[in-house]
This record gives C-alpha cells, structure tokens and sequence, in this order.
C-alpha cells in the first residue's frame, strides 16, 4: 500500500471533524526552533540577535511536536532562523535528530526551510531552499556571495525531494522568470513555490499591486506552458489580492511554535494584523484546500511524492 493511502482515512477524518462538525484541527505545525541565523537577509522578520535570541532544546522541541500531534498536526515544517544551525549540546542532538524525533512520534511528513548556506543534510521527506533572484539579486537581500554558495551546496546535495522557494520583492521581482527557468533545468530541483513579501515591520518591499498581477500572471502562464510550479493556479488568482478571500481564510490549518515557546493555533500574520497584505503561497492553498479543490488537492499530493 502507497504511503499516501495509508494517510488518506487520516486526511478523510480530518476534513469530516473539521468541515462537519467544526472543528479547527492544524494539520501542518510551523515550528521555530531557533532565531539565530547566519545571514541578515534584508526582507526577514524573524531572525533576533543577542539577549533577544532564543533556540528550542530537545526536549522543548519534543514537548511541541507532541502538543502538535496531540492536536491533530501530521506533517511539520522544521524553521528558523537558520533550522541546519539548530543542536542540542547537551543531547548530542542536530536537525536530524528533530526529524527522526518527529517520525518516531507519528508525523507523516518533515519539511526543512533553509537558506543553503552550509551543506544541505537534512534527511526530511522535503527540502526548501530559498532562492530570492539571480545571482545579483539574491545577493542584495541576502548578502554577498549566498547565492554561489546556496548553488554548490544544491550541486552537491544528494536529497531526492529538493525544491526552491522564492520570496518576491517590490526589489527582485524582475528576476521570477530567471528563477523559474533555473528551477526547472536544475537536475535536483523539483519545483519553485514563491510567496510575496509580507510587511511586518519595513513596507520598503511591498509588491504593488499591479506587480503582484503582472508575476501571477507570468508564473501561470509558465505553469501551463510545463515550469514546475507549485502554486496552483486557483491560489495565484488569489494571490493577486489578498483581502479576495478575507472570508474564506482557513489560517488555522497551520499551528505555530515560535522559538521562545509561544504556540500559537493560526498564522501570527493574523495578530501582526497584515493578513490583508499577507503574500504567502500557503495562505490561498489552505482556503483551497479546505473547499476541497481539485487542483490544490492534487497539488498536495504531488509535493509528497
Ligand atoms: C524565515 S526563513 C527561515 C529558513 C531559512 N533561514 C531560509 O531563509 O530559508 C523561511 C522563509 O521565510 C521567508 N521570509 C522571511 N521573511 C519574510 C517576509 N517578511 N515575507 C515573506 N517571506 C518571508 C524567507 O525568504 C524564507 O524563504
Ligand atoms: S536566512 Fe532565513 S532566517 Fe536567516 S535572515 Fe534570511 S530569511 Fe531570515
């Protein structure tokens, strides 16, 4: 039996408890388990430094891995910071001992989010390397010479699912069409996802609106003409205007552990008070999802395999 027919009465039951009877079970938890970085990447909201940074132990990692299970959470996406700094000294513990942890609990999936900056290890079901231009441009966000080193380190990878995000920029949006065509003629990159920058405390990289059309459009218009994007279409329209599906977010099917340990059981976007401007990929996938649509569905299930 495929891995994904085993899950699939767990997904059916979900969606029953949840569309049927009301509930609001996470299915994917976010978790932040440090806010250090090596990088100061100019569109970041989350890295702290100093006093103000704090890193998960193993144990308080576990605790929110099983809080999440608990809550109905099956697929979790290991973040920072940088997740490939993260390690437990006193354990003996690295990233992959959180996936192993996180499989042994009973997660069906693991998925890493990193900048690539040191050799990608990560044994997760899932890879995502941001990529936020051609060279020049992914350097002036995210610092000299990332963007060589992001690319051996995707050369010498030997990770079977590897797959790039993009964070577009009112500065690097010029560059979609470059990182779509890399994407796809990259032999070990699966497929580009990109969300848009959403303003937490700069507005200096804020995608106009009419931006926002231009690049949905083009990234359609690739998707159909064979790129590997993972965006469906239905969630590009909508990505074209955030406030077009202010009443049928479903937000709550992420759950979020922020590094200092606050759990919080929706997008922190939400308290932030920027989902009318939010440029997540996700934020439209969920709503799909939740009404069931096809193409988000298949979506789900290619991503997996
Ligand atoms: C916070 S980083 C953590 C993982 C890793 N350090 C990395 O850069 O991939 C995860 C993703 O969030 C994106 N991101 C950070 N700040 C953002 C913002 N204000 N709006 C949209 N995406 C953002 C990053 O570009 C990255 O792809
Ligand atoms: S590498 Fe990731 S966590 Fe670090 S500053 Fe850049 S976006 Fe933020």
């Amino acid at each position: 039996m495929s891995v994904l027919l085993k899950e699939m009465p767990y997904y059916a039951c979900w969606f029953a408890r949840c569309k049927l009877l009301g509930q609001r079970r996470p299915l994917q938890s976010v978790i932040f388990i440090t806010d250090r970085c090596n990088l100061k990447c100019k569109h970041c909201n989350v890295v702290m430094e100093g006093p103000y940074a704090s890193t998960m132990t193993y144990d308080e990692v576990r605790g929110h891995l099983q809080f999440s299970y608990d809550a109905g959470s099956r697929i979790v996406d290991f973040e920072g910071g940088e997740p490939q700094l993260w390690r437990d000294r006193v354990k003996g513990a690295d990233l992959n001992s959180l996936i192993d942890l996180a499989r042994e609990i009973g997660f069906f999936s693991t998925t890493v989010t990193t900048n690539a900056q040191q050799p990608i290890t990560a044994r997760s079901d899932l890879v995502w390397v941001s990529i936020d231009g051609l060279e020049a441009e992914h350097d002036y966000q995210r610092g000299p010479g990332t963007f060589s080193k992001a690319m051996r380190h995707i050369d010498e990878a030997t990770h079977p699912n590897m797959n790039v995000n993009m964070t577009v920029t009112a500065h690097n949006w010029r560059d979609f069409t470059g990182v779509a065509k890399l994407v796809r003629d990259h032999p070990k990159l699966k497929r580009l996802s990109f969300s848009f920058y959403v303003p937490y405390e700069d507005r200096g990289l804020v995608v106009p609106a009419e931006v926002r059309a231009e690049i949905t459009a083009t990234a359609g218009a690739l998707k159909q003409a064979g790129y590997p994007i993972m965006n469906s279409q239905a969630g590009m329209k909508l990505m074209r205007d955030p406030k077009s599906f202010a009443d049928k977010r479903a937000c709550w099917i992420s759950n979020f552990v922020r590094s200092d340990g606050t759990r919080v059981m929706h997008c922190p976007g939400q308290d932030a008070g920027v989902c009318d401007e939010c440029g997540f990929g996700m934020g439209p996938e969920m709503s799909l999802l939740f009404r069931l649509h096809p193409e988000m569905v298949l979506a789900g299930l290619k991503v997996r395999g």
